[in-house]
């Protein structure tokens, strides 16, 4: 039973703590435009990710790393535009958090026009987290397999799968919520390293390719309608297999969120 699926007002960061805390699982899914956002928004779908997968299953590239801050506005502005419930989660993207200043000047244009009400980024930068939350940002951070640093890692692998990179990355999740965000995305990790990385933190940790133990679960929209342009990722699932229509599909993924049916064993590592 959802504490929170009649909710008129928008869902806010506490409401996602109080989540966590009933154990009540989070449902994400990615939007970039306002048809999308009014569909997931009254599905009941919790958290929209506005990502910069944009730069792929929109704009067509084979990386995040063409998006920029502007892209990032106009998609977050487009999906606020129609959400009443859902909380809106906005991707800083590649090289626009550089600094601390970088990151508060181009966050500020995410929540100002673009009504966001989180950022994201990528990789235990704590300098630039602990800066954006004392200037009453919001921060969800990314661990586990970092799409913006696609280059360095040699191709979309797998994190943490030997013990001394699982150590790493159980490490970093407790610097960064000791450094404020609150909110955590581990991206293809082993589930039981992810797992145990929920357990351990008091913050929210929605996973991607990272097992059922997480406390919500994300996934890019067009790959679990199974209209992305590229191969579906192994832990995604096509939704739209025996659904009567998208927005049956998404609501699906809701329900089999909440109900921890997704991920199943064949999605996890
Ligand atoms: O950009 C995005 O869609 C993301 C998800 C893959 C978590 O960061």
């Amino acid at each position: 039973m959802s504490l929170y699926a009649d909710s008129l007002k928008t869902l806010s960061v506490t409401d996602l703590a109080a989540m966590k805390q009933a154990r009540e699982k989070i449902s994400c899914l990615t939007a970039y435009d306002a048809s999308f956002g009014a569909l997931l928004d009254r599905t009941g779908i919790d958290v929209i990710l506005v990502g910069d997968s944009l730069g792929m299953v929109i704009q067509g590239h084979d990386s995040t790393l063409p998006v920029t801050i502007e892209d990032m506005v106009y998609h977050t502005r487009c999906v606020a535009s129609a959400r009443k419930r859902a909380f809106i989660v906005s991707d800083l993207p590649f090289a626009s958090y550089a600094t601390p200043n970088d990151a508060l000047r181009n966050a500020a244009r995410l929540l100002q026009k673009g009504q966001a009400q989180m950022v994201k980024l990528e990789g235990a930068r704590i300098d630039v987290i602990g800066f954006l939350v004392e200037q009453g940002i919001p921060v969800c951070a990314h661990l586990g397999l970092l799409p913006q640093s696609v280059n360095r890692i040699g191709g979309y692998k797998v994190q943490g799968r030997d013990p001394a990179q699982a150590q790493k990355i159980l490490d970093d999740a407790l610097a960064v919520e000791r450094a404020g965000a609150n909110l955590l995305v581990l991206e293809c990790v082993p589930a039981l390293l992810a797992a145990g990385i929920a357990q351990k933190l008091s913050i929210p940790v929605i996973g991607i390719g990272a097992g059922v133990g997480c406390d919500g679960q994300v996934l890019v929209l067009y790959d679990m309608l199974n209209i992305g342009a590229g191969n579906r990722p192994r832990f995604s699932k096509n939704f739209m297999a025996g659904a009567e229509s998208i927005e049956d599909a998404v609501r699906q993924f809701h329900r089999a969120v909440k109900a921890a049916e997704f991920p199943a064993d064949e999605h996890c590592y």
